[in-house]
């Protein structure tokens, strides 16, 4: 039985296939982070292109039937291409604009990566959407790779960075968007700086278009069995595959 290929650039995609695995526990998984090389969000476009093509075959060796790019950064850089030359669906993130502001009248702050944020495909997104300018870029330069570092060990060094990043914003916007799959693991960090700000995310969104398009093609299992799930990474250490395998067992 084939699998469904999650790709990210380390632990932020688990928290996608975790969604994924809830919605559809019948599928076979096989997640593939580039932890070695994370985080990609202050990397040259170039570089962030070629670890996401190395990643991305890695996963279509492994003889999947869908591919997710579970990553806003390397959807902005490589998505176009990927989707290109391949016949399998590709399934990737955007950050959650649109939701946040069709819900709030007020400020949206887009927290994401430098990367994200300077990639056309991210400008045109918000152009298209924001015609009466309540959205507010906040680039995060450090927080990705602070979480892939610290998040069980150390929390408080990410504390005190969202401290610091969110300080000038706080009071300010009706709702906040995830624009990295890294930040929903720190959410409750956010909700308590944000006080009052709705908290957007692209995830269950994608999870259930990723089920819809199974659906349409009539390559999604049967209910009523358990899949598999493989969990993979560049930096093929215990500590690592640990990690992941914790975080896809968190409740949040
Ligand atoms: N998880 C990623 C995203 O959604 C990338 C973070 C990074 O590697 O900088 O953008």
């Amino acid at each position: 039985m084939k699998k469904i290929g999650f790709f990210d650039s380390g632990i932020g995609g688990i928290s996608v296939l975790r969604d994924a695995v809830r919605l559809m526990p019948e599928e076979n998984y096989i997640y593939y982070g580039d932890t070695a090389n994370a985080p990609y969000g202050g990397r040259s476009k170039k570089e962030i292109y070629d670890l996401t093509m190395e990643g991305v075959n890695y996963l279509l060796s492994q003889d999947i039937k869908a591919l997710v790019i579970a990553c806003n950064t390397a959807t902005s850089v490589a998505v176009g291409d990927i989707r290109k030359d391949l016949s399998i669906p590709v399934i990737s993130m955007e950050p959650a604009i649109k939701p946040a502001l069709e819900n709030v009248s007020g400020k949206v702050l887009v927290m994401a990566t430098p990367a994200t944020l300077a990639q056309e495909r991210y400008i045109r997104l918000a152009e298209a959407l924001d015609s009466q300018h309540r959205v507010i870029n906040c680039p995060c330069e450090h927080l990705a790779g602070l979480i892939e570092k610290n998040l069980y060990d150390n929390p408080s060094v990410i504390a005190d960075y969202l401290r610091q990043l969110l300080a000038p914003y706080a009071g300010k916007a009706e709702a906040v968007v995830l624009g990295c799959t890294h930040y929903i693991f720190v959410k409750g960090a956010i909700a308590g700086i944000m006080k009052g700000a709705r908290l957007f995310d692209g995830n269950a969104g994608t999870v259930a278009h990723l089920k819809d398009v199974l659906t349409a093609q009539g390559i999604k299992e049967p209910g009523g069995r358990k899949g598999t799930i493989i969990l993979n990474s560049s930096s093929d250490d215990q500590y690592t595959l640990k990690m992941y395998s914790r975080l896809l067992s968190a409740e949040q």
